[in-house]
């Protein structure tokens, strides 16, 4: 049987070789980055609303605090969706998945007949097939010249884009971005919808049915291998700086 003194030493061992772990070292560096990029969401999804230079729908799925994005947005009607997975206070509109929302909506049972949102902010259930069907199920209630965006499509590591949120000893540091990456970059082969994803705050990524943001990629990738996608983050996500995306946007000025 071991010793205290071995035990703790074992755990202390344990620690060290975490911490000097290469994977864990570059994890630790790489969410450090991202978190220190700026703009945030809230200004990305404010510029685009600006650029429409209407009055506008704003639909938020998966809101969580509302303090950290909502809140923030400037739009004359604003609507949120979120079961409440992760704030049992959950102050939202519709208190339920984005599943069940759009059901709703499309029966007719919420929001006036014939509603359409301007920009849909796609930050729910980060699992490529959910995000998936809820990029499918936005676009049926998207207006014409209106914007799809979706948060955290540029997982840093393999271990930010993990399938599991719950394992915290990750060397992503509980930092997540799910499998988003792999649904957008579906959507990023499909000719007919143009998108480009915004360097900054995890990966904005911003899909539109009408302005050419970028054409679809060519990045053979059918497994949607992680490595593969690293080797071809640019070309996969069509990755650009804010700068770049605002002078994209201001091209389509009348
Ligand atoms: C990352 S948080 C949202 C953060 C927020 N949009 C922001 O910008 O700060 C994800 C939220 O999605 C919600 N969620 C989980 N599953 C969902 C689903 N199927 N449909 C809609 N929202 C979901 C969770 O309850 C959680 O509040």
């Amino acid at each position: 049987m071991r010793s205290l003194y071995e035990k703790i030493k074992f755990r202390y061992d344990l620690g060290n070789s975490l911490l000097n772990d290469p994977f864990y070292k570059d994890g630790v560096q790489k969410s450090f980055l991202e978190i220190n990029k700026f703009p945030l969401r809230f200004e990305v999804i404010n510029y685009i609303l600006k650029f429409l230079d209407k009055e506008t729908n704003y639909l938020e799925i998966g809101v969580r605090y509302p303090e950290a994005n909502f809140d923030k947005i400037i739009s004359e009607n604003k609507y949120s969706v979120d079961p409440g997975s992760e704030n049992v206070l959950n102050p939202v509109d519709f208190k339920v998945t984005s599943d069940d929302f759009f059901n709703q909506l499309r029966t007719g049972i919420i929001l006036k007949e014939g509603i359409k949102f301007d920009v849909i902010f796609i930050d729910g259930l980060h699992l490529a097939d959910q995000v998936e069907r809820d990029v499918i199920n936005s676009l049926e209630f998207l207006n014409e010249d209106g914007f799809i965006v979706l948060h955290d499509c540029n997982p840093p590591t393999a271990f930010h884009a993990s399938e599991n949120y719950f394992y915290r000893m990750s060397p992503s540091g509980g930092n997540w971005n799910g499998t988003t990456w792999k649904a957008f970059f579906k959507f990023r082969q499909l000719n007919g919808l143009f998108s480009c994803c915004v360097d900054s705050d995890w990966g904005i990524g911003i899909i539109s049915k009408r302005l050419n943001l970028g054409t679809p990629s060519q990045v053979k990738n059918p497994y949607f291998e992680y490595n593969l996608f690293d080797e071809n983050r640019k070309e996969s996500l069509n990755l650009i700086s804010y700068e770049e995306f605002k002078t994209k946007l201001n091209t389509f000025k009348n």
